[in-house]
């Protein structure tokens, strides 16, 4: 595991103290709310290129797809990043595996990961490559910088090597190991090896005080607390480059600024993809960053490296990071060992037979965002796919088009400004909109996105309850055919008029999630969002984006076929079938 490097475990020189001065303080960043601003930067981790794509990157990639669809629904001018890490030693191994050079298995990688998230229909705005000369040129610059600031410094790093792993260990798992390596019991080495030093230690102080000021820095809180608990332990200054040896693997990598003998440690290369994208003429009124999004693996390196390396350049902090847990099967870590991977072989199963919109509604609302670790589970997938999709708002929006359809002529009802029905004080639609929609702003801004999502189902559900209260069916039955004038035919066309209104918002508040379905629905109700427009004005009642009486509403396809239980591939084991 590569974050083992930054462990100072050795008897290497201390680095100076240095307390942060009241200049450091006065930089310290103000606390800024989601909601006062107008841009919104969003990254996910950007992923090895060693590997293929599976279900983990593309949860965190799908989690963060929808919180920027909700972004520039709630009409913030979003910047969404996502990418690939592709220094990393092994990417030299793997690559002679596969006989090719390692940039030809960086470019296989790199162009398997953007292939999946296009599958999944992710709206990254752009995806950075660490290979890419407007990333390195930028890593030179932010090192040379560090450097010129007194920031980095040569010094020994000694720590205990697994020469099997090629890797550092932590003086506590070296010991808990006995010494010997945690996956082939071989004997570790003490090794020392001359290094270029971050100051880490120096910004110890002001990172604890960043953290106590502004809680939602980390999320969700206990990782903050997690993280808070590492610090009452002072930070040590950390190696960032290593030598450059015969070894070929040890050729990958930027080499530090003016010193030929040495790279730059892929993860602080990785670290600064954030900034050196957003770094330009045209894209640096993004920064900072509103929310970092990755798993708990890379907590450290996202709460504590990130923001101390970034305080040393001068630069405003991030606003969130948050991460979330993972995605397990059957209650156990998925591994290449174990063989139990989603892959992307089985997540193109789920997007052919039940939709990519499907597959991402079962991530956003059902993935581990929060504490916890979530199963996946194909007999989960499906009872959530019929519970919210096929039975909810497919079935809502199909019941309600088919009765527009069919009592007025493909045409959207009119209430005559009637928004409640007199003894129906549960159902005032103005008011129960308003407060979805407020809810599910203010759970996505705090990136529960799995709650947000949520108001839309429970206005779908109010939707139901409504027409099984009033039942328009057997009201268009008492209407005298072609009669256009009755107190009955107003009142079904004050019902209808509510159920679709009420549906065109909670389709918008679906959409971030299934946009392919939420865009069809938006087509055949003539209803598709305005740019530009926030959330509220969209959703106000009798705004100027409610649906227009008389305008075409036609009925359209059915949105999500009914799933039948059993296997996903029936000639084959389904992966997750409980
Ligand atoms: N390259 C580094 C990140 C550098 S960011 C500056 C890295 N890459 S990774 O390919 O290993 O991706 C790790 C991330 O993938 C996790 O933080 C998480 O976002 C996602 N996931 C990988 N496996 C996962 C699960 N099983 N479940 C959920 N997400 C996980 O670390």
């Amino acid at each position: 595991m590569p974050g083992l490097f930054f462990v100072y475990a050795g008897s290497g020189p201390m680095p100076p103290w240095q307390t942060p001065t009241l200049e450091c303080l006065l930089r310290a960043p103000i606390p800024s709310t989601v909601a006062a601003m107008s841009r919104y930067y969003l990254t996910t981790p950007i992923y090895y290129v060693n590997d293929k794509p599976h279900i983990g990157h593309c949860f965190t990639t799908c989690f963060a797809d929808v919180v920027a669809r909700f972004q520039r629904l709630f009409g913030r001018e979003v910047f969404f990043l996502t990418g690939t890490d592709e220094h990393a030693d092994k990417v030299v191994s793997t690559a002679a595996e596969h006989g090719m050079s390692p940039m030809q298995w960086a470019d296989t990688n790199a162009r398997a990961f953007e292939q999946a998230f296009a599958a999944l229909n992710i709206s990254n705005d752009d995806f950075i490559r660490t290979t890419q000369p407007r990333h390195t040129t930028k890593v030179l610059e932010y090192i040379a910088a560090l450097q010129k600031r007194g920031d980095i410094y040569l010094g020994d790093y000694t720590g205990w090597w697994d020469p099997s792993q090629e890797e550092y260990l932590t003086e506590t798992t070296a010991k808990d190991a006995g010494y010997k390596s945690p996956v082939t019991g071989k004997d570790l080495v003490k090794r020392t090896e001359r290094n270029y030093f971050f100051k880490l230690s120096a910004y110890h102080d002001r990172l604890v005080e960043h953290l106590a000021r502004n809680p939602e820095f980390i999320l969700p809180e206990s990782r903050r607390n997690e993280v808070l608990g590492r610090l009452r332990e002072r930070l040590v200054d950390i190696p960032i480059s290593r030598g450059i040896t015969d070894d070929p693997s040890s050729q990958w990598g930027i080499r530090m600024p003016e010193d030929a003998t040495h790279r730059i440690y892929v993860w602080i290369d990785a670290l600064f993809n954030y900034l050196s994208v957003i770094d330009t003429d045209e894209k640096q009124d993004f920064w900072p960053p509103s929310a970092h999004l990755l798993a708990k693996d890379i907590l450290w390196f996202h709460a504590v490296i990130w923001p101390c390396l970034l305080m040393a350049l001068g630069r405003p902090l991030p606003g969130t990071v948050y991460a979330h847990g993972y995605f397990v099967r059957d209650g156990r870590k998925m591994s290449k060992s174990l063989g139990n991977f989603i892959d992307l072989a089985v997540i193109n199963q789920y997007c052919a037979k039940y939709s990519a919109d499907a597959f991402r509604w079962f991530l956003a609302t059902q993935g581990p965002i929060g504490n916890n670790d979530a199963d996946f589970s194909h007999t989960k997938f499906i009872e959530v796919y019929n519970a919210d999709l096929a039975n909810g708002i497919g079935n809502a929006i199909s019941r309600v088009g088919n009765m527009c359809d069919k009592y007025f002529n493909g045409t959207v009802p009119d209430a005559k400004g009637v928004s409640s029905l007199p003894g129906l004080a549960d159902f005032d639609w103005p008011s129960i909109i308003s407060r979805h929609v407020a809810s599910a702003i203010g759970k996505a801004d705090a990136l529960d996105i799995t709650g947000a999502l949520q108001e839309g189902v429970l206005l779908v559900k109010k939707v139901d309850a409504y027409i099984n209260v009033t039942e328009p069916f057997k009201l268009a039955k008492k209407i005298a055919p072609g009669s256009d004038e009755s107190p009955e035919r107003d009142r079904l066309a004050a019902i209808l008029y509510h159920c679709a209104e009420a549906l065109r918002v909670a389709t918008l508040l679906h959409s971030p999630a299934i946009p392919t379905a939420a865009a069809k629905v938006q087509t055949a109700w003539h209803c598709l969002p305005a740019a530009g427009a926030t959330l509220a004005q969209q959703t106000l009642w009798n705004g100027a984006h409610s649906l227009v009486p008389g305008a075409p509403l036609t009925k359209g396809d059915i949105l999500f076929m009914r799933a039948e239980p059993g296997p996903l591939n029936p000639d084959e084991h389904t992966p997750g079938a409980a």
